[in-house]
């Protein structure tokens, strides 16, 4: 029986903004790795598939007072940390293609599948801002940052392919640690990168770490689709998940791939209660330690646009969005939440301070359940990426009684199916291609 993957979206100081005021936060201990091991072993005896740590590598939205984004850690570093306190969590991190050479990104995620015997998961983003502190004046457009990713993408492949499986002999009595007559050099000469090789250790436990990829517009779905092992999608709406993930598949079909070994898995947002009550005051607590003005600076950030002038009980005017040019798929959503939904700009900020415009719910574990199995059995996702709304309370119910409900249906595993984030998705270890 087909069964979901389920990562979750490591931010401590909770998904929800602002979410840190509540009572019993431990935002005191941020960044701090105690409060994240727990919640990393809470993770891990829900049995959840992944740790995904975001980045962005400029303080641009912190500077807006905004603190959610993943608690401020490089990803490497502290999943490597988090490595050596956990047993069988997979480790996703996102590491930057317009920000890393490709031979660092490629030793950074083999040294993390070493160090977890298996576990390590790349998120592969190209980064919409924080040039400048790379000495590039603005961000390139995103074509050719997906140009440059795919590049990126296929030189770290043929690194972690330049050692053969059995390269390590360790045979004492010729004294031959290595055979390197299993190395070979990539001779890499390409638009963006030159890179001689081999990489400067032995081929890593899952043969090729997890891919994943994180961006809804066209290059950033053609390099998921032609790459990534699992994509990261915010979707709002049933009906476009649905199409969003017909289309995707249909595209990894194309790229000559297996589209069942391709996970699509969305964002939610869940406030889980014993009670739709108990849920409903949880959501309105959480709301309550919002700053509207805060958010309407926040908002204006994420578009781009000036919104200093509006009424907060009016809708953003449709001529604000279409004067952005192309819209992000994220700032796209906030078009159609407010062009063609209608929400107020007050609204909006709501929305967006509790959702970042992933799907949001507030319920019972059954009630949420029956909106993920819905949403699993249809299909338009094959998993979720867990947004937990606040730390670490709303996190351990996330744990303790929506993924046991979902057990208890066998939509998700009980155990892991074995030590490396591969086998808890279903993945085959990859010979070595090139
Ligand atoms: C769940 C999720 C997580 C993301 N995490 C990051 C991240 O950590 N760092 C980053 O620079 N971009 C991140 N992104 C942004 C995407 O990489 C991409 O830049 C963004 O979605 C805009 O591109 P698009 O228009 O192709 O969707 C994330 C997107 C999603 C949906």
């Amino acid at each position: 029986m087909r069964q979901m993957a389920l990562t979750t979206f490591v931010m401590p100081l909770g998904y929800h903004r602002n979410s840190w005021r509540r009572p019993g936060s431990r935002a005191e201990e941020v960044p701090g790795l105690d409060f994240l091991t727990d919640i990393a072993r809470t993770a891990e005896a829900a049995k959840l598939d992944a740790l995904f740590f975001g980045d962005i590598v400029h303080a641009t939205a912190t500077m807006r007072g905004d603190t959610m984004m993943n608690g401020f850690f490089e990803p490497m570093t502290t999943l490597a940390a988090l490595a050596a306190r956990t047993e069988n969590i997979g480790l996703i991190g996102t590491l930057s293609t317009s920000m890393y050479e490709p031979y660092n990104a490629a030793r950074l995620l083999a040294s993390l599948d070493h160090l977890s015997g298996g576990r390590a998961g790349w998120n592969i983003v190209t980064s919409a801002d924080g040039y400048r502190n790379f000495g590039i004046p603005a961000a390139p457009d995103p074509e050719l940052r997906y140009r440059r990713a795919a590049e990126f993408v296929s030189v770290v492949r043929q690194l972690w392919d330049s050692w053969s499986d059995d390269a390590v002999v360790v045979d004492r009595a010729s004294g031959a640690w290595l055979d390197t007559a299993k190395l070979r050099r990539i001779d890499f000469e390409g638009e963006f990168f030159q890179v001689e090789g081999p990489l400067n250790m032995p081929r890593s436990p899952q043969g090729r770490p997890v891919l994943v990829q994180a961006g809804s517009s066209g290059p950033g779905m053609a390099l998921g689709t032609a790459v990534a092992d699992a994509i990261y999608t915010a979707q709002p709406d049933y009906r476009q998940a649905v199409e969003f993930y017909a289309s995707v598949k249909k595209m990894i079909a194309d790229a000559g791939r297996n589209p069942d070994q391709v996970k699509v898995l969305p964002g939610i947002v869940p406030v889980v209660a014993d009670t739709q009550a108990e849920a409903d005051e949880i959501a309105a607590e959480l709301s309550s330690f919002l700053d509207v003005e805060q958010g309407r600076t926040q908002i204006a950030g994420d578009l781009g646009v000036d919104l200093s002038d509006l009424e907060l009980d009016e809708p953003v005017p449709v001529e604000r969005f279409d004067g952005i040019g192309k819209l992000s798929s994220r700032q796209g959503i906030y078009r159609r939440k407010s062009v063609e939904q209608g929400l107020t700009l007050r609204e909006l900020i709501f929305d967006r301070a509790r959702s970042t415009g992933h799907q949001w719910i507030a319920g019972t574990p059954a009630t949420i359940a029956d909106r993920m199995q819905e949403w699993f059995e249809t299909p338009a996702c094959d998993g979720f990426n867990l947004n937990s709304p606040y730390n670490p309370d709303g996190f351990e119910r996330i744990c303790t009684k929506l993924v046991p409900e979902l057990q208890s249906r066998g939509l998700f595993r009980s155990e892991y199916a074995g030590p490396t984030l591969r086998d808890q998705l279903g993945l085959p270890r990859p010979d070595v291609r090139f």
